[in-house]
């Protein structure tokens, strides 16, 4: 209740996400900061931790047990990571589609498109593995989808899952001081951003590109199109597998290719 205006107040999250973890504090600090305090300053995003610990039933509170065959390390067991997922998604609607993420170097690697995706729903269950992984069991019969960021191994999945939430987040909108800057980011049209400069114009005699000082806007966005295709051909020929170019984007790639002849 807002007692000043005395009426109520209805607060409408956009999208709220549970972390399952056995590092809460470490989550809860990183959610209290930067991009992702805006988001929950603004209610546009509700984060919420959860302890994968609070879910075991012993007195060791035992979330890992040594994998069976053998073999080094030691695995999270399924029992915690199940019931810590049933329990937070027992208010969920029957129709509520709710992806439950695993974090794991397995999964499929993290795109725009697949973040654009996981923007698309209210409620996200993300799971953080830890030590050799998760009992198989858990991927078999819990989750939804296994996301990896990249080709190389991390410890946990908590920083795995910070860079999931906030490509996420700064996809809502509200949550970018400028709804535009997600609009132009690399990825987002398919093509690599343009090369971007502040003040001051000159600095140890390198120049700012003449055009970008014009003020004259469609030269400006012109000149940017041009250097997104150039760069994004140079550094990332892959992503123009299947492009689909407009008229103006082909008139530009003549124009590269016979700066490229000369
Ligand atoms: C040491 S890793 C386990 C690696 C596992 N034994 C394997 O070889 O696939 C521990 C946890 O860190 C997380 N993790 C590590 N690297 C990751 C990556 N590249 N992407 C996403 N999660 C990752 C996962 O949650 C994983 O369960």
């Amino acid at each position: 209740m807002n007692h000043e205006k005395n009426e109520c107040v209805i607060i409408t999250i956009d999208m709220r996400i549970d972390l399952m973890t056995l590092f809460p504090d470490l989550a809860e600090n990183v959610f209290n900061d930067a991009l992702f305090a805006i988001a929950r300053s603004k209610d546009l995003m509700d984060y919420r931790v959860h302890n994968i610990r609070d879910y075991t039933h012993d007195k060791h509170r035992t979330v890992d047990d040594y994998p069976f065959g053998g073999g080094a390390g030691m695995l999270m067991k399924p029992e915690p990571i199940f019931e810590a997922v049933e329990d937070v998604l027992s208010d969920k609607g029957p129709d509520e589609e709710v992806p439950i993420v695993l974090m794991t170097p397995q999964g499929e690697k993290l795109t725009h498109k697949l973040v654009q995706e996981f923007a698309s729903y209210k409620r996200l269950v993300i799971i953080c593995g830890h030590y050799e992984g998760v009992d198989e069991r858990v991927r078999e019969h819990l989750v939804t989808h296994e996301v990896s960021i990249g080709d190389y191994v991390l410890s946990g999945g908590e920083l795995p899952a910070f860079v999931l939430c906030d490509a996420i987040s700064r996809l809502i909108p509200g949550v970018l001081g400028s709804d535009e800057s997600a609009q132009t980011d690399s990825y987002a049209d398919g093509l690599l951003e343009y090369p971007q400069y502040t003040r001051p114009p000159v600095y140890r005699g390198w120049e700012v590109p003449e055009v970008l000082l014009s003020g004259h806007h469609g030269n400006v966005d012109k000149w940017r199109r041009k250097e997104s295709l150039k760069r994004t051909m140079e550094r990332r020929p892959d992503l123009l597998e299947g492009f689909e170019y407009s008229k103006a984007d082909l008139k530009l790639l003549k124009e590269i290719q016979n700066e490229g002849d000369k």
